[in-house]
């Protein structure tokens, strides 16, 4: 099983960004633990982090016919980008979205995920174990 894990704007600067939110954990960190997690369920792991839009809308397109799952961290993205949502859409691969934080929790603007709508599921406020948590899904679909 191969999967994509797509991290998008800012989250390569966790560890120095916000740590009472996002934790002192570093991008390099939650790389080695996705690693480590997708090696105990067998599934052969991609991950890709980017701060441009057109970039993560690539790398969903790429994906097609390459990819069994995709788990996606949108950042900031979540909120306005029809054009990721559309995207996801597009290459119908089962798609997970992911967020460090509670979203519900936290500003109104974050209360609303583009994103959502193109994933069987969503997994917020579990830190590095919501990534855990949607290779775990995606491997028992
Ligand atoms: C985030 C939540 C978003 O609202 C924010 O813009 C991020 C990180 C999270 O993982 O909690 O960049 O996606």
């Amino acid at each position: 099983m191969r999967v994509l894990i797509i991290n998008g704007p800012n989250l390569n600067m966790l560890g120095i960004r916000q740590p009472e939110v996002y934790g002192y954990d570093t991008y390099s960190d939650l790389v080695r633990y996705c690693h480590n997690q997708a090696e105990l369920l067998d599934i052969d792991l991609v991950c890709f982090q980017s701060n441009h839009e057109g970039e993560i809308i690539d790398k969903i397109q790429d994906a097609y016919k390459k990819f069994d799952g995709i788990i996606i961290n949108a950042g900031a993205y979540t909120h306005y980008s029809i054009a990721i949502m559309d995207a996801l859409k597009s290459v119908n691969i089962p798609s997970i979205e992911v967020h460090l934080s509670d979203i519900y929790q936290r500003e109104s603007y974050r209360h609303v995920s583009y994103i959502k709508e193109a994933c069987i599921k969503s997994i917020v406020g579990l830190g590095f174990e919501g990534y855990k948590l949607a290779l775990e899904t995606l491997k028992n679909l």
